[in-house]
């Protein structure tokens, strides 16, 4: 059976600053989709990471479907209103345009989709981020379907062998989607090269050559593109189908266990290692650090199993810790260097102001001449 997995997600409102939605918000969303998803979608589940609220619906409507996409909008407009009358900080701040226009793409909301024919037994992993952007997902993915030594099966199975084509968006052409479609192995020096630069160039989707089906869909949407200023961190979705044409779902989970550096956390504006979550984890040191949960599920007739924590089991405890001390050493250089994001990716504008003020009083000396 032909069926579309498509995720919503925005942030419409948090309690404590930007830590988590409150119970009351969750569950508006969450009756919203129950009671006007009826008819419409297969199935769905409903969870948050930080202060994002994703929607995850199967259905068989294919990618885009203005149905489905108009039923997560007036979710997060109902979750909205809640979040005005409860106080919650940033109520509604995701929601950029006042009017649904066909589909979510450009609105504020992130959305990432992939149709596909159902195999006999179709396991997903389903990937949410907070307090990072979709670039985060560079390296993971980098390593879980391109590099041999993370991924065995790239040797091990004739099919993994044919290698994977990564589909690379440049996020800051806002004309249209720029994108590049580069093929595992050959092409590695060239990926590379482009995804060693995660705050322009994202993986949009990763492609099995030898089925030519797809393994994995990002959210590429950049929310200071859309809305020509920084109005919150991305914190980006992601789906991936594992086993069988592609890798295990161990291989794509353990690139997770490095914690590498990514952008976010405090105002949006600092780099920190991401830590790997259980799901409906929350936000606390430093508003971060950046988060990542995944929830695995196996899906028939567009039917899915009840979530299962990837990132629940005693191995990744040792990880959360050794997380929490590189950031906790990254913190000890404050603004200096590596520690805050370039200018152009600061969510703030105080920094370019104070630096035009500056520009004024420096004086140039004359230089001194050797004798
Ligand atoms: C992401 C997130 C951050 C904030 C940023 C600025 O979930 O919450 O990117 O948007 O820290 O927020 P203010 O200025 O509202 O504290
Ligand atoms: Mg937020
Ligand atoms: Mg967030």
């Amino acid at each position: 059976m032909k069926i579309t997995v498509s995720v919503i997600k925005a942030d419409i409102g948090s309690v404590g600053g930007h830590i988590a939605p409150s119970q009351k918000l969750l569950d508006t969303v969450k009756r919203h989709v129950a009671e006007k998803g009826k008819g419409l979608l297969i199935d769905s589940y409903v969870s948050y990471t930080g202060d994002d609220i994703a929607i995850l619906m199967t259905h068989t409507k294919g990618e885009g479907n203005e149905q489905v996409h108009k039923l997560a909008w007036d979710a997060f407009v109902s979750g909205t209103a809640v979040a005005k009358q409860q106080g919650l900080y940033g109520a509604g701040q995701d929601l950029l345009k006042d009017a649904f226009s066909g589909n979510v793409h450009g609105m504020g909301p992130a959305v990432t989709e992939m149709e596909f024919e159902e195999r006999p037994g179709e396991p997903i992993l389903f990937f949410a981020a907070d307090k990072t952007d979709p670039g985060a997902y560079n390296f993971p993915l980098y390593l879980a379907f391109a590099d041999a030594m993370n991924t065995p099966g790239l040797m091990l199975s004739p099919k993994l062998a044919k290698g994977f084509k990564f589909v690379i968006m440049d996020v800051n052409y806002t004309e249209g989607d720029r994108v590049i479609e580069l093929n595992a192995p050959e092409d590695m020096y060239d990926i590379a090269t482009l995804l060693r630069d995660p705050e322009q160039y994202v993986v949009e989707s990763v492609w099995s050559r030898a089925a030519g089906t797809q393994a994995v869909s990002v959210a590429t949407s950049r929310l200071h593109n859309i809305a020509g200023k920084y109005t919150g961190k991305d914190d980006p979705v992601m789906l991936v189908r594992s086993q069988m044409d592609f890798p295990a779902t161990g291989e794509v989970l353990q690139p997770f266990a490095v914690g590498h550096f990514v952008a976010g956390c405090m105002r949006g504006s600092h780099n920190m290692p991401i830590m790997p979550v259980k799901l409906n984890t929350t936000i606390s040191y430093f508003d971060g650090p950046p988060v990542v949960s995944c929830a695995t599920f196996c899906i028939r007739d567009g039917k899915l199993t009840e979530a299962i924590d990837a990132f629940d089991h005693p191995f990744w405890d040792r990880v959360r810790n050794h997380v929490a001390d590189k950031a906790m050493d990254m913190r000890k250089q404050g603004f200096f260097g590596a520690a805050m994001l370039p200018m152009n990716e600061l969510e703030y504008t105080g920094i370019m102001e104070k630096l035009a003020v500056l520009e004024k009083r420096f004086a140039v000396r004359a230089m001194r001449k050797a004798a």
